[in-house]
This record gives structure tokens, C-alpha cells and sequence, in this order.
């Protein structure tokens, strides 16, 4: 199809869709559905004969799942992590899985004494299935390297374990909502008791929410708080500072502080 776009308004167009959500090209010719004419409704025949229409009487709504209460029960069903691995992808509560390419649970050792809560996937975690493994992951990678932690490393006591609040990419990257962290809560706080590191740290504003019950990071960061049961870090998330490199010294000074806080619990 001839196009009046050139090849590279064409291309950041495309890229522009595919940030937005979009997975499928639906039609070679585009629709402007604004432009239709609108369908008129169908006419009744009405015979002398004819019943008086009903009058319509008001449905009863149906009943709404109680999602948070199922979440909570089939959290606490899972009695190890692929168990939960399994409850979580077969959750049909959350909106969000309907338009995710993959459930993105955890990357890491599952033994490590530090466990990374992040926010959700984004485009590259939602199409590798990794948390944390685009720019801002890379930045993480390097970030804990420092303190002598990665999640490939073997031994327990040289790893992170990785996770998100969501397991799915919400559209166009925007924050989770309340309802839909209240949803996967019970998942995550499942899945630090299974993993059960000596700390956590989280990563931005989402996971002070969820396990905390308030944010504000730009105060909350670098002071140790109580969080299910485990101490808690929190941080200023890698993407915040790709944007804002100057709060990397900041965050150097929470990094020192969890490696004091590794020795301290040794
Ligand atoms: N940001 C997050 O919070 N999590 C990811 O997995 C990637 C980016």
C-alpha cells in the first residue's frame, strides 16, 4: 500500500503503537471509525396482534468476584514458589494479564539473602518474561554488582532475587492501580514468605505502597522501616535515576547501608 508517511514517521509511528500495547496489525487499510455512518436502529413491526411490550424490569447484577479474597486463598494455597508460579499465571482477576504478552514473575536466586521488589514489567520485561532486564534493569545489574550481589551468582550469600507488584505490563507503562495491587498483594506477600530473604528492598513508589501502606520516596528512601515481617530498603527505582543521574549518589549510600545491613544480620 502506498503511503503519504515516510519511512521514518512510519517507523516512530509503529514504535509509538507497539509502546501503547499494540500486539496485532488487524487490517491493511485503516478504519476511520469516527467517519461512519452511524447504523440506525432496526424498525419492530408492530401488528394490531402484538403483545404490549414488556415493560423491562430491572436485572439483578450479577455477582462480582470477590478477586482479592480468591487471590488470598490461592496465595496461601501455594506451598512453594512453582506452586505460586502456577497460582499467579492462573489468576483471572487482573485486567492487565489480558493484555500482557507473558507473566513476568521473578528472576534470581531463589536462596538470596536480598530481594528486589520492583513496580511491573515493562515493553522489554513484558517480552523476554524477566523482571528488570531493559535499561533500568541493566542499571540494577550494576548498582548491587557494586556491593558484590547479581542474580546469576551461585551461593546464596552473593545473590538477589527479583520480583515486581505485577507479574503484568500495564498499557502504556502508567502506574498500577489500587484495586490492582490490591489484587496481586497476597500473591507477593506469598512469595516473600516462600522466598524468605533477610531483607527486602523496594524499588520506587508501588512496592512502598503495597508492603508498607504509604509512599513518598523521595523521603522514604534510605531509612531502614519493618515491612511483612522482614527489614526494608527503600530505594529511588533505576529508571528514576536514568533521569535524574545526581540522585546516583544517593543511592550508592543506600547501596553501602544494605551491605551494612547483610553483615549486621550475618
Ligand atoms: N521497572 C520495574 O519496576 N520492574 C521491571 O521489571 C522493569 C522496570
Amino acid at each position: 500500500m502506498e503511503s503519504a508517511q515516510d519511512w521514518h514517521s512510519a517507523k516512530a509511528l509503529l514504535e509509538w503503537y507497539i509502546e501503547l500495547g499494540a500486539v496485532d496489525a488487524i487490517g491493511d487499510e485503516p478504519v476511520d471509525r469516527y467517519a461512519l455512518e452511524p447504523t440506525p436502529p432496526k424498525p419492530v413491526k408492530v401488528s394490531p396482534d402484538s403483545p404490549a411490550p414488556a415493560t423491562p424490569t430491572k436485572q439483578p447484577a450479577a455477582p462480582q468476584a470477590d478477586y482479592v479474597a480468591l487471590a488470598k486463598q490461592a496465595a496461601a494455597a501455594a506451598g512453594d514458589l512453582e506452586a505460586l508460579r502456577n497460582a499467579i499465571a492462573a489468576f483471572e482477576g487482573c485486567e492487565l494479564k489480558r493484555g500482557a504478552r507473558n507473566t513476568v514473575i521473578a528472576d534470581g536466586n531463589p536462596g538470596a539473602r536480598v530481594m528486589i521488589i520492583g513496580e511491573a514489567p515493562g515493553r522489554d520485561e513484558d517480552i523476554a518474561g524477566k523482571p528488570f532486564v531493559g535499561r533500568a534493569g541493566q542499571l540494577l545489574d550494576k548498582m548491587f554488582a557494586a556491593i558484590g550481589l547479581g542474580r546469576d551468582a551461585p551461593l546464596s550469600k552473593d545473590a538477589i532475587y527479583i520480583t515486581n507488584v505485577m507479574p503484568w505490563r500495564p498499557p502504556n507503562n502508567r502506574d498500577p492501580s489500587a484495586d490492582e495491587i490490591a489484587m496481586m498483594a497476597p500473591f507477593l506477600e506469598r512469595h516473600v514468605q516462600l522466598v524468605a530473604p533477610d531483607l527486602l528492598v523496594l524499588m520506587g513508589n508501588t512496592p512502598c505502597q503495597t508492603v508498607l501502606g504509604r509512599k513518598g520516596i523521595l523521603r522514604m528512601r534510605g531509612n531502614w522501616d519493618q515491612g511483612w515481617g522482614k527489614p526494608v530498603m527503600p530505594m529511588t527505582h533505576p529508571a528514576y535515576l536514568l533521569r535524574n543521574p545526581v540522585a546516583k549518589r544517593e543511592a550508592w549510600a543506600d547501596l553501602l547501608s544494605i551491605r551494612a545491613k547483610l553483615r549486621d544480620l550475618e
